[in-house]
């Protein structure tokens, strides 16, 4: 991977700018800075080594060099697109999956950040948002792909099984061709975001879906239900034992299947 040729990989697809870097902390740090500086719709931020990589709530993502894809794309939302930003993170989660599923493989979207094959995680999706005093400005896509199998960290540091394509596929597939086919995929999905269709296809994809969970909400509260879809706002729905439909907000959640 190199700055020219992510230029010459992307370049049918109108990006804002490309800012590529060998080794970096956080490329949604690096986004996030240059999205307060101003940068332009569709800036892309890619590193092949991130040394501070950052899932959410500040919980580590490790992306050891030359094994894993890893980027953060900025979007600057549209006045229209402002009320639909908490989908935001299906956008992702589609275009992942979808990429995934033209490889042969069945990824399914583990509520709310993870892509998982094979009920392992192979992706992990955080968004951001830059605010401009109380206004969103701009928000930052920061997508992690686990590629070669050399990106996949040591079971001690993992709360749940991780895998790389190449543990699926017998191959790890080319970085950029990745990537180009990620982006392409947000960028054709982005105005659909807001439909019913959208939200529809969301929900298809969801781990667990009828399945009984346990999702524990931070500290020590936890609550139990069967998947039943999701809220329009992109928040999980589960019904409980007793037939009560509990809207699980984005936050400090975890999901697990009730074993
Ligand atoms: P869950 O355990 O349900 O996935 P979480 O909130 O604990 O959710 P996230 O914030 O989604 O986890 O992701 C961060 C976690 O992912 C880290 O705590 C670490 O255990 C794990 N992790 C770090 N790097 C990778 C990687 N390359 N592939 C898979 N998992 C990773
Ligand atoms: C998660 O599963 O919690 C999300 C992981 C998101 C990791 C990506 S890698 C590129 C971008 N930069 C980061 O520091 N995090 C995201």
């Amino acid at each position: 991977m190199n700055q020219q040729e992510l230029e010459s990989a992307l370049a049918n697809l109108n990006l804002g700018a490309i800012r590529y870097f060998d080794s970096i902390g956080s490329t949604n740090d690096e986004a996030l800075a240059w999205a307060k500086k101003g940068a332009k719709d569709l800036s892309l931020v890619v590193a092949d080594e991130q040394t501070m990589g950052r899932g959410r709530l500040d919980r580590p993502w490790l992306t050891p060099p030359q094994t894993a894809l890893a980027f953060s794309l900025i979007l600057r939302p549209t006045f229209a697109e402002k009320p639909l930003l908490s989908r935001t993170v299906g956008l992702a989660a589609l275009a992942i999956s979808d990429v995934l599923q033209t490889l042969g493989l069945d990824a399914q979207i583990k509520w709310p950040n993870d892509i998982l094959l094979n009920g392992r995680k192979a992706a992990g999706i955080l968004i951001e948002a830059a605010w401009l005093e109380d206004e969103v400005q701009s928000i930052v896509i920061g997508v992690g792909v686990n590629v070669a199998k050399g990106s996949v960290p040591a079971t001690n540091i993992l709360n749940f099984p991780a895998i790389s394509l190449e543990h699926m596929l017998g191959y790890a597939p080319d970085r950029n061709v990745l990537l180009h086919a990620i982006l392409a995929n947000i960028i054709a999905l982005r105005p659909h975001m807001g439909t019913d269709s959208f939200l529809a296809a969301w929900e298809k994809k969801l781990a667990y879906y009828g399945r009984q969970v346990r999702v524990e909400l931070g500290g020590e509260k936890a609550v139990a239900g069967k998947v039943i879809g999701l809220e329009s706002d992109g928040s999980l729905k589960i019904r409980d034992d007793n037939g009560k439909i509990i809207p699980v907000r984005f936050g400090d959640v975890r999901l697990r299947l009730f074993t």
